[in-house]
């Protein structure tokens, strides 16, 4: 994730069957052959003609957005957040899935009750995001959890927090394989959710 201009399309960490049945390939390829390619290309496009801008990271493209022309500043935003959000989301998913261990294991159940119910919260969550955006848990800079949504390619950088997993529910995510039915999707998703490397994210 801590690439310059220009931006490359990284390869997803497994191959694009990998995730099946859950999550198919003919969906991996759209999501990230051309959703991801799209935010990748416009990125590298709105940045092609300042050359201030392309020696700064994703995360410092998101966390200073006021040092960003006015004519490409909104462009910037939504591209470099598509960027970091996919490529966040498709590092957090992993063949078979992975459940929390260590410190975040522990932090789940006490705050949630146990890791099921923070699956059930995580879903409400997730299933009451109107249009596109994403479901997030993240750390707060004192350890504590926090689940919230943004919308379209918001990020959780900018509130000082540490992302460490999250849910694309984008249509796009989702509609080859379950349509409308983001519940189903949700309930996929867990199956190929990486809570381990979340876990190592936390620490
Ligand atoms: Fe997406």
């Amino acid at each position: 994730m801590n690439q310059q201009y220009p931006w490359p399309l990284l390869p997803l960490p497994y191959a694009y069957q990998a995730l099946e049945p859950y999550i198919d390939a003919p969906t991996m390829h759209l999501h990230h052959d051309r959703h991801l390619r799209t935010y990748v290309d416009d990125l590298n496009a709105a940045l092609a003609r300042y050359p201030q801008l392309q020696t700064l990271s994703l995360q410092q493209l998101i966390l200073h957005a006021d040092r960003l022309p006015a004519d490409i500043k909104t462009t910037v935003l939504h591209s470099a957040g598509g960027v970091y959000n996919h490529e966040f989301f498709f590092s957090g998913m992993t063949p078979g899935g992975r459940p929390p261990t260590g410190r975040l294991a522990q932090l789940l159940a006490r705050t949630y009750g146990s890791f099921a119910e923070f699956q059930k919260e995580f879903k409400t969550l997730a299933l009451a995001v109107f249009g596109s955006g994403y479901a997030w848990l993240c750390a707060d800079p004192r350890g504590g959890l926090t689940i919230f949504a943004t919308a379209n390619q918001v990020t959780p950088l900018t509130q000082k927090l540490l992302p460490l997993i999250c849910i694309d529910v984008w249509e796009h995510a989702y509609y080859l394989k379950h349509y409308n039915l983001r519940a189903d999707y949700v309930d996929d998703w867990f199956r190929v959710a990486d809570f381990g490397r979340a876990s190592e994210l936390y620490g």
